[in-house]
């Protein structure tokens, strides 16, 4: 009889025994699909980050997060808001883009204190390299191209102290300046103009965006700030920096009314370097820079 009760509570014993394991068991599993879990949210989140500076990535990665089985609200209202931002910065600099290293080979030589002026004679122009300079001052545009290979690998270091001096003045009068498209490369402006080929037609996007070779961006020496749509020369940073980029070198690149010149439209906020001295005298002359040097903006075909 004892013998029976102690087969029986041996039995009991094993078979409680038997149930922490399975319960253990499924925490375990469980903690093993939090990880996993956690490690998707880190993706989507690393992706994020990715996503912001290479936007013509962010479409496929961005639908990817969407379908993440471990997505969560939060997740959600972060992939979105890298959407938003995508459209509105599809050629964003990476911090790496920003400066150019100072010994790069192709680094533009030619900057203030070197220009000869244009005083009514012809432009004296002269190619190095591939690389055309009017009067001393590196053109790019629809007329006069860069080589492919023509890189400088991110900002001129004195267009880019200069927007930074520019910056720190404009904060100081509660104005915010950023830089959202800087330096970029050939292969970069191949696949921005081919988007926009894709999205508006050739004939359009040629009004906007410069064929690979043909963007200023590629120099090193020019910048968008803050914003791509036209309406930025009504806000205050636009006005601000209508008004005072000058005092730090740079132009308003593309100016209103002179497509026929420039060869492409009004962009308040594409600025280009040019030195101090230059861009106040091409500012206060009233004309763009193809008419202050003389000389066309077209493609050859
Ligand atoms: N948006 C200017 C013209 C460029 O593509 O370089
Ligand atoms: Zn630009």
């Amino acid at each position: 009889m004892y013998r029976c009760i102690y087969v029986c509570m041996a039995l009991m014993l094993c078979f409680f025994l038997y149930s922490c394991d399975g319960g253990q068991g499924s925490v375990t599993e469980t903690a093993s699909e939090t990880a996993a879990e956690t490690t998707e949210i880190v993706t989507v989140l690393f992706e994020t980050t990715t996503t912001e500076t290479t936007p013509a990535e962010t479409t496929a990665e961005t639908t990817s997060a969407e379908t993440t089985p471990a997505e969560t609200t939060a997740e959600t209202t972060t992939v979105t808001t890298v959407e938003t931002t995508a459209v509105v910065t599809i050629e964003t600099t990476t911090a790496a883009e920003m400066t150019a290293p100072a010994e790069n080979k192709f680094m533009p030589s030619v900057l203030a204190g070197e220009y000869t002026y244009n005083n009514g004679s012809e432009p004296v122009i002269e190619v190095v390299d591939g690389v055309t300079y009017v009067n001393g001052i590196l053109i790019a545009n629809k007329t006069y191209s860069l080589p492919e290979d023509f890189n400088p690998g991110g900002l001129h270091p004195d267009a880019k102290a200069a927007f930074d001096a520019m910056q720190a003045a404009a904060a100081a009068e509660g104005i915010t300046l950023k830089i959202i498209s800087g330096y970029r490369s050939y292969a970069q402006q191949t696949k921005t103009y081919g988007n926009y080929v894709a999205r508006d037609g050739k004939e359009e996007a040629d009004r906007y965006s410069a064929r690979p070779g043909h963007s200023e961006h590629q120099t090193g020496l020019a910048m968008d700030i803050n914003s791509l749509q036209q309406s930025f020369a009504d806000t205050a940073a636009g006005k601000w920096l209508a008004e005072h980029c000058a005092e730090y070198g740079f132009i308003i690149r593309y100016s209103a009314d002179k497509e026929t010149e420039t060869g492409f439209m009004y962009e308040p906020w594409h600025i280009r370097y040019l030195g101090v001295e230059m861009a106040k005298a091409v500012t206060e002359s009233g004309l763009c820079l193809e008419e202050y040097l003389g000389i066309t903006s077209v493609y050859a075909d």
